[in-house]
């Protein structure tokens, strides 16, 4: 397989509704591992190095178009809207302003197909590249599997004796014997862009859906001499099109899983990867110990050496630096836990800024929301959180400070260094500690005897 297998346009199909997924989002904007299922085919389109990427849009279009604005192939990106929708041909045909006459190697995905890897379309667009062109020029390639159960699928109709692919029969307008055929079109192609575009408008809706067949274009190609090269899938469970909620969970449990070998390559131990969950683009450094029943979102950066889990969900914009250690039934979210800081048992730490080596107690929670808007909370260096501390936000703990179990910070108390709070609502044990040097009455230390100031 050559490695520089490009195309010059790429068509993402993504206009249909997805009935079956009984939803009422736009099929496409279903998530898998913290991203829609296009954002995953978006990434493949840039596998391939096009020049432009054509997504085919009609129900929920606004939204679709919306959700890619940060996608990294956006700039390449045109939508074209299909409405009705009449087929794959159709939608084909709705691109052909935006490719223009010759729009270069053409290769077509569908916006449901996220399990499809970046080397099974390069072979395909190479297996294009490489045919020798027939009497009317450049041929097209598609991508094949034999499924047991091939039902619902177009059948691939080859030549008894050549062997060669002649047509792709629709399930519905096959014969018995058409029918029993177990090698299927996936509906990825790489095509010929001229021998494209002169095939569309030549397309009919004489067939049993009463739709334009973009698969008839093979026939087409084939009658005129074009090459046609099928490339069946080693592993078929690529093909996998998203259809229904179940087929959305495999295919998440395959992305996932793909997700978590990257991250074990790395140095990154996952004690259990069937029951970790780690989105997509989360950041982990190697060292660090994934330990089971864990859930990780999208947009969470983890430092190297540290230690997250059994049972903890680090949900977006947390930062743990490098040590930091999360444990059973703590939860994160945008917050930042300095380096070798621990919350070890049942904690919310919410919009908080946690300082190196900060200790955060079981049962500890940050009230972040008053009911009306979130705040935020900073926690000093090797500060010392007690058992079922409530720190009510928006506040501020000072390096080296305590807090007794069970004490309830009411908001904006800003807790000095090195101070010790207890209570409900909690207040100053002993003198303020003044500033440095230290004085007579700050020698007498704080008055529960335990915590001091570093
Ligand atoms: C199509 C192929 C079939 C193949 C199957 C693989 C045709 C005629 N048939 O079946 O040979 O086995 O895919 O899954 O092409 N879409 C649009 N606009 C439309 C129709 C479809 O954007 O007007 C999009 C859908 O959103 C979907 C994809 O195209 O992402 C495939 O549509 P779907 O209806 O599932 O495929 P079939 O036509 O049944
Ligand atoms: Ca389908």
């Amino acid at each position: 397989m050559t490695t520089d297998a490009r195309a010059d346009s790429v068509v993402v199909l993504a206009a249909g509704l997805g009935k079956r997924m009984r939803s009422p989002r736009p099929k496409v904007l279903h998530e898998a591992c913290g991203r829609s299922l296009l954002a995953w085919v978006l990434d493949l389109a840039r596998s391939v190095d096009p020049k432009r990427i054509v997504v085919v849009v009609g129900h929920g279009a606004e939204e679709v178009e919306a959700s890619l604005a940060s996608h990294p192939a956006r700039p390449l990106v045109a939508f074209v809207r299909q409405e009705p929708q009449r087929g794959t041909g159709h939608a084909l045909q709705c691109c052909m302003p935006a490719l223009g006459p010759d729009p270069g190697r053409t290769v077509v995905l569908y916006g449901d197909m996220p399990l499809l890897r970046p080397e099974s379309v390069r072979a395909l667009v190479a297996a294009q590249q490489s045919a020798t062109p027939g009497s009317r020029g450049g041929g097209l390639a598609l991508l094949t599997a034999r499924f047991a159960e091939p039902r619902g699928f177009g059948r691939i109709v080859r030549d008894a004796r050549t062997k060669h692919v002649t047509r792709i029969v629709e399930d519905r307008d096959c014969t018995p014997e058409e029918r029993a055929i177990d090698e299927v079109n996936l509906g990825v192609y790489c095509f010929d862009g001229r021998g494209l575009v002169a095939a569309l408008p030549r397309l009919s809706d004489d067939n049993a859906q009463k739709e334009l067949y973009l698969t008839d274009v093979l026939a087409m190609f084939v009658a005129e001499g074009r090459p046609a090269t099928a490339i069946e899938l080693d592993d078929p469970s690529e093909g996998i099109g998203v259809n229904t909620l179940a087929e959305l969970s495999e295919a998440r449990a395959v992305l996932q899983m793909r997700i978590l070998e990257e991250h074990l390559a790395n140095g990154v131990l996952v004690e259990d990867p069937a029951t970790t969950y780690v989105d997509h683009g989360v950041e982990i450094g190697a060292g660090t110990r994934i330990l089971p029943c864990t859930v990780i979102k999208a947009g969470v950066r983890i430092g190297a050496g540290c230690e997250v889990g059994p049972f903890t969900h680090l949900r977006p914009g947390t930062v743990l630096e490098d040590g930091a250690e999360v444990g059973n039934f703590t939860e994160c979210k945008n917050s930042t836990l300095g380096k070798h800081a621990k919350a070890k048992h049942l904690a919310y730490i919410g919009d908080a800024t946690l300082g190196d080596r900060v200790n955060v107690g079981a049962g500890t929670i940050f009230a972040n929301y008053d009911g009306k808007a979130k705040h935020k909370s900073r926690v000093g260096e090797r500060a010392f959180v007690g058992s079922g501390t409530v720190i009510v936000a928006p506040n501020t703990i000072g390096a080296g400070a305590t807090t007794g179990a069970g004490a309830v910070v009411t908001k904006d108390s800003g807790i000095g260094p090195g101070e010790v709070w207890v209570g409900v609502p909690a207040h100053r044990l002993g003198s303020k500690p003044p500033a440095a040097p230290a004085t007579a009455a700050d020698a007498a230390g704080p008055a529960n005897g335990g915590a001091t100031r570093t």
